[in-house]
């Protein structure tokens, strides 16, 4: 069921416009809890609504802020903006149409934390974005909502707008901070975790931009209504980005729980007419892929682990019968290998193997074995060898792919064309 909570009059209104924003109730919550609530009630409300993170794993926001240490040092919040996630691009839409959400929740976590300072990590390619927020933070600094004394109170914050330079690593929360530093994005050995020792060694506390989004709502209408929508152990709302194969692609705002089936047949149009659904990556390339088989699969994070998958960020990608499962893992690999920072040595090395045998499958150039040489890499990135995640989700596709469309694969080891995009043609011709 589509829900607008996040995505509330973004289409009819200019909610770039700090007024236009506040005429819609905007600032009312921060208001709220600056004028009625402790930091300690606005952590309960956010424990009461169960908030799970946006940004992939699905954690539990709460309880990533209560394993902050309590010992004096200023504590930082980093909103993470990167999304290079194939396939993800909610964020993108949030950050440039509703800057004030992101920017209430994020002071309203900082009020909570008792934050020093807020950083904005965008995506370098969001040129737009980081206008849009440039211009979003001015305004709300000049109406007195950033910076010293927030409408009066005691409570002061300052705001950042950093932009990367482009590379999917900087995504990770520990080479997010390493890049905020000034230094190569590379993820750093955990422990420490960062409420521990984060960005300059300081207590803190990573949250992607949909997550904060959801901070005003729940504080103007209480964790408790939050809670109440969709499963308890996954409540709220998800702006799932749908592409590839689909005739209405685009960002849909659903409550968690709605069928994958769906988002997929009447939200985002279904499949062209005379084709086939074969598969979907539901959390872009780091996903393993779902058939259709599991289309009636609640989207929420416990269900959509239930069926060895993901909901991730919710970048879903959709093929049909004229998609090769080869060729897809190919595109997959070839990016992994670009973004592999190259710190360890499975992830440098296997991504690396991984594009050069896939390159040659796809190529027409196929030798006997390659299958199973596809199955040892994976065996030999994945199962957490590395030390970020990224091994992991360079290889979680094709092991899917393996599993399911093996015959696809070893079909190219016979050389030339495409057998799969071949069919594909022939059956279009027909
Ligand atoms: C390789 C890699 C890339 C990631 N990219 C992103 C990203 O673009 N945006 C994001 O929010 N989280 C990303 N994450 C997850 C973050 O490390 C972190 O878990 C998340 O920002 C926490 O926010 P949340 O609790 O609000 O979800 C990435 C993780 C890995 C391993
Ligand atoms: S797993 Fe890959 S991206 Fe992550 S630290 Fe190791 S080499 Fe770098």
């Amino acid at each position: 069921m589509i829900r607008h909570i996040l995505t509330d009059g973004m289409d009819e209104f200019d909610l770039t416009r700090l007024d236009v924003y506040r005429s819609r109730g905007g600032y009312e919550a921060l208001a709220k809890a600056l004028r009625t609530m402790s930091p300690d009630d606005v952590v309960n409300e956010v424990k009461v609504s169960n908030l799970r993170g946006r940004g992939g794993a699905g954690a539990g926001t709460h309880f990533k802020w209560s394993t902050l240490p309590n010992d004096g040092r200023p504590r930082y919040l980093i909103l993470n903006g990167d999304e290079s996630e194939p396939g993800s691009f909610s964020g993108r839409m949030l950050v440039q149409k509703n800057p004030h959400l992101i920017i209430e929740g994020a002071l309203l976590a900082a009020y909570a934390c008792k934050m020093a300072r807020i950083f904005l990590y965008l995506r370098g390619e969001f040129h737009e974005g980081a206008e849009v927020m440039a211009r979003a933070v001015g305004a709300a600094r000049e109406a007195g909502l950033v910076g010293d004394r927030i409408l009066g109170s005691d409570f002061s914050v300052e705001f950042v707008v950093h932009r990367g330079a482009g590379a999917y690593i900087c995504g990770e929360e520990t080479a997010i901070m390493e890049s905020l530093e000034g230094k190569r994005g590379h993820p750093r050995t955990k422990p420490p975790f960062p409420t521990a020792a984060g960005l300059y060694g300081m207590p803190t506390v990573i949250q992607n931009v949909e997550t904060v989004a959801n901070l005003a709502p729940i504080v103007a209408n209480g964790g408790a209504w939050f809670a109440g929508i969709g499963p308890a152990k996954s409540p709220g709302t998800k702006i799932c980005s749908i592409s590839g194969r689909v005739r209405r692609p685009g960002n849909y705002e659903i409550e968690m729980g709605t069928p994958l089936r769906e988002l997929l047949e009447e939200h985002a149009g279904g499949l062209e007419p005379g084709h086939a659904l074969k598969f979907i990556l539901p959390a872009g390339a780091s996903s393993a892929l779902v058939l259709p088989s599991q289309l009636d699969t609640p989207l929420d994070f416990d269900s959509m682990t239930a069926i060895r998958s993901m909901l991730g960020s919710a970048g879903m990608l959709v093929c049909d019968d004229r998609d090769c499962a080869v060729h897809v893992a190919y595109l997959g690999a070839r990016f992994y290998h670009h973004e592999s920072c190259g710190k360890c040595t499975p992830c440098r090395e296997g991504t690396g193997w991984t594009e050069k045998v896939l390159h040659r499958m796809e190529h027409g150039e196929g030798r006997p074995g390659d299958t199973k040489r596809l199955s040892d890499l994976c065996a030999g990135i994945g199962g957490r060898k590395c030390l970020c995640l990224l091994g992991d989700f360079s290889v979680t596709y094709l092991e899917s792919a393996l599993r399911a469309f093996r015959e696809e694969f070893v079909a190219h080891e016979a050389g030339g064309p495409c057998p799969v995009a071949h069919a594909a043609l022939e059956v279009s011709a027909r």
